[in-house]
């Protein structure tokens, strides 16, 4: 009887040990919008290389960038779904799941990146993270890219210039009032279809970062460019709750450090990402970067800064006076 009890135990913990070492990996889909040489591309496949080294045969990262796999308009329902795991979309495409992240698009909130950090690393910025938890959407870090410039196809040194032209805008309410404040025309648009957008004159004018615009080489349908760095584009890293509380502990452990690890990169790198992507675009020839003069930036600033007042409600004052706190 002993002996049948230590036969049964051992051939137990060895079909244990067999499965365990034949077991599928976790397969972590992590789908993102833009292109591989931009802060998120490359923070995405720096994710994949770490996770493979360190929890090699647990968990594999399939990496789909360029909208290959979801756009803008379905990612977060797709990680909902649990069809893709890792998303890291604008902090402006959040606004039907929260209200406060649009504190980050308040035009000329931020100076720059080093105060998106201060408010980022304080506790009214960490808890943002936590700002999706009741629709099952975990924030597990925020990732930079960079102050957004504007661009058209006339030279848009002060605000009256913009008016009446099409600016292409994510999807965020706070982008459309700014955009409004300067009688401008804002079309919600996926960003997938700005190049076309902008080409075939559907839209006049756009905003976003160096790399993006670099990437998706809206320079070359673009004669004018300001650098305005009136606004943010930031992301939030998520997963879904379901997902990440189903994770072992040991694996969900190892993938925190890990992208603790990736952000403390992506976040160290962006700037330097915008600013070379910004010196290939004046090499190319193909457009003309604007140096805005300190008084034609305060003419912006003072045309778009009112929006301020009509968001702070739904945002939350102590979110933008310590967001301000952080540029004085
Ligand atoms: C992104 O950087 O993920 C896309 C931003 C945009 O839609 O302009």
């Amino acid at each position: 009887m002993f002996k049948f009890l230590i036969r049964a135990l051992l051939s137990a913990a060895l079909l244990g040990l067999y499965t365990n070492a034949f077991a599928a990996p976790i397969v972590i889909k992590f789908s993102h919008v833009v292109s591989e040489n931009t802060p998120k591309g490359k923070g995405a496949n720096m994710f994949k290389q770490l996770v493979e080294e360190r929890l090699a045969g647990k968990v594999e990262v399939q990496v789909f960038p360029s909208a290959q796999l979801f756009g803008d308009a379905d990612e977060i329902i797709a990680l909902l779904k649990n069809d893709v795991q890792i998303i890291a979309p604008a902090l402006s495409k959040f606004s039907k799941f929260t209200k406060v992240l649009q504190l980050y698009d308040l035009p000329f909130l931020f100076n720059d990146l080093n105060a998106v950090a201060c408010f980022q690393d304080s506790p009214p910025g960490k808890e943002m993270l936590d700002s999706m938890s009741s629709k099952g959407i975990k924030g597990l870090a925020y990732w930079h890219n960079g102050m957004k410039q504007l661009s058209a196809p006339v030279p848009l040194r002060t605000p009256d210039a913009a008016a009446g032209l099409k600016f292409r805008i994510m999807s965020s309410d706070v982008l459309q009032a700014q955009f409004q404040a300067v009688n401008a025309n804002p079309q919600k648009l996926a960003f997938s279809e700005v190049y076309l957008a902008l080409q075939t004159g559907q839209i006049d004018g756009q905003e976003n970062t160096w790399s993006n615009i670099y990437s998706q080489k809206f320079f070359e349908v673009q004669p004018y460019f300001e650098e305005s760095n009136h606004g943010l584009l930031d992301y939030m890293l998520i997963t879904s709750q379901r997902f990440w509380k189903g994770l072992p502990d040991d694996i969900r452990t190892e993938l925190e450090k890990i992208i603790m690890e990736v952000t403390d990169a992506v976040n160290g790198f962006a700037s330097q990402e915008n600013e070379d992507a910004k010196k290939l675009i004046m090499e190319s020839g193909k457009t003309e970067i604007i140096q805005l003069t300190a008084e034609e930036k305060e003419k912006w600033r003072a045309a778009m800064k009112p929006v301020w007042d009509q968001f702070k409600g739904d945002i939350g004052a102590k979110y933008v006076e310590a967001a301000a706190a952080c540029s004085k």
